[in-house]
């Protein structure tokens, strides 16, 4: 039996041909483990109203953790459009497969590397090295929702004094998102954001919030921050308001280190950071949770580009080098890093996006050669 099971989700669009790329490379490390392929996308959606499978978690159940290559989401309305006519007005709604994958799995910690790689023409500078920890399961992207709002809900909400403008509004005028916090969820970002900060001597951790405007939410995540830091000396501890830290990471971002926000800030900012060091061929994250965890590029399927083979596979060879790391093989890991950091400061093999004209899987190949 090989020592790790290992489920792959290519998904749609050019997921599969990333993923390609990215086994391309984990082949050269002569990483012990036998893949078990499960289906999520677009395409299970359309002909099953489900785009991921009960079959789907089931296997990811049985493996030490999954790559994900990339999926096809759409708004509400389109999605109702492309389900199969048999399958319409059966109640199938359209939900993101990816939040439900971190929901199922508790996969906590959303981590988003952002380092510039020396030579790649799209980086802001070259001295950039973040590391974003966004919280995965909480806050915004919860799914706690309501449209029209019901009944029982606006008598709780009516109580409020600041509902006073909206008392007049009826229920169906009115749609409700809610941002959840708990203690729990707070601490755990926190922690894993020092927990990393410490391993890898890293040299300050900054909190995006924002406490002055969102007082109950970020007010619990800034105070659980302030009550932790402590455990942390050796490391300095910043707090920023997520608005200013948006212009703050286009005038400064060397000065920054490790980031921890909750979910949605996480959300824009870690697209932010992604476009100082390259945009979406080099950004990819990790969904860590305490038992399993899924590594994927932070792209989309790109329909566009699929069967062009000309997509950038670094963000998900990158995201397979996170998985080795949290694999525990790291000098497996390392030997990718590496590989990847000279394809690129090279500068001989490079899709598009970065200045060339080569395939996906000609700079897979060449990282892959790279290995010994
Ligand atoms: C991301 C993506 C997802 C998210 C989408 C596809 C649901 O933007 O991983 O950052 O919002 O989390
Ligand atoms: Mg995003």
């Amino acid at each position: 039996m090989a020592r790790y099971t290992i489920a792959l989700l290519p998904g749609d669009g050019i997921g599969k041909e990333v993923v390609e790329a990215a086994l391309m490379v984990l082949e050269k490390t002569k990483l012990d483990v036998e893949y078990i392929e499960a289906q999520i996308g677009w395409e299970f959606w359309k002909t099953e109203g489900n785009p991921l499978p009960d079959r789907t978690i089931r296997i990811l159940k049985n493996t030490a953790c999954a790559l994900f290559g990339a999926i096809t989401s759409k708004p509400k309305e389109e999605a109702m459009n492309e389900l199969a006519p048999k399958l319409r007005e059966k109640g199938f709604v359209y939900y993101s497969p990816i939040v439900r994958l971190r929901q199922e799995f508790n996969l906590h910690t959303n981590m988003r590397p952002c380092k510039a790689y020396k030579g790649n023409p799209l980086n802001f500078r070259d001295d950039i090295d973040l590391v974003i920890f966004r919280e995965n399961t909480e806050g915004l992207y919860c799914g706690v929702e309501y449209h029209p709002v019901p009944e029982d809900f606006r008598k709780v909400i009516n109580k409020h004094r600041k509902m006073n403008k909206f008392k007049i509004v009826p229920n169906v005028e009115m749609a409700v998102s809610l941002r959840i916090f708990t203690r729990k969820g707070c601490q755990r970002i926190l922690k894993s954001a020092f927990d990393f900060a410490r391993k890898h001597k890293r040299k300050s951790v900054t909190l995006i919030e924002k406490p002055n405007v969102i007082r109950e939410t970020s007010g619990m995540m800034v105070n659980e921050a302030r009550k932790m830091r402590n455990q942390y000396p050796e490391i300095d501890f910043y707090e920023t308001n997520v608005d200013a830290m948006a212009m703050w990471l286009v005038k400064n971002p060397q000065k920054y280190d490790i980031l921890v926000a909750s979910n949605m800030f996480g959300d824009i900012i870690s697209d932010l950071a992604a476009q100082l060091i390259g945009g979406l061929g080099f950004a990819y994250s990790g969904n860590i949770g305490n038992d399993y965890a899924l590594f994927e590029p932070t792209h989309g399927s790109a329909p566009k580009y699929v069967g062009m083979h000309k997509v950038n596979p670094i963000a998900m060879i990158l995201a397979a080098r996170l998985m080795l790391e949290w694999l525990g093989e790291e000098e497996k890991a390392a030997k990718i890093e590496k590989a990847v950091s000279e394809v690129i400061a090279e500068g001989k093999v490079r899709t598009y996006d970065f200045g060339g004209n080569n395939k996906t899987l000609d700079v897979a190949k060449a990282v892959a050669d790279r290995i010994e």
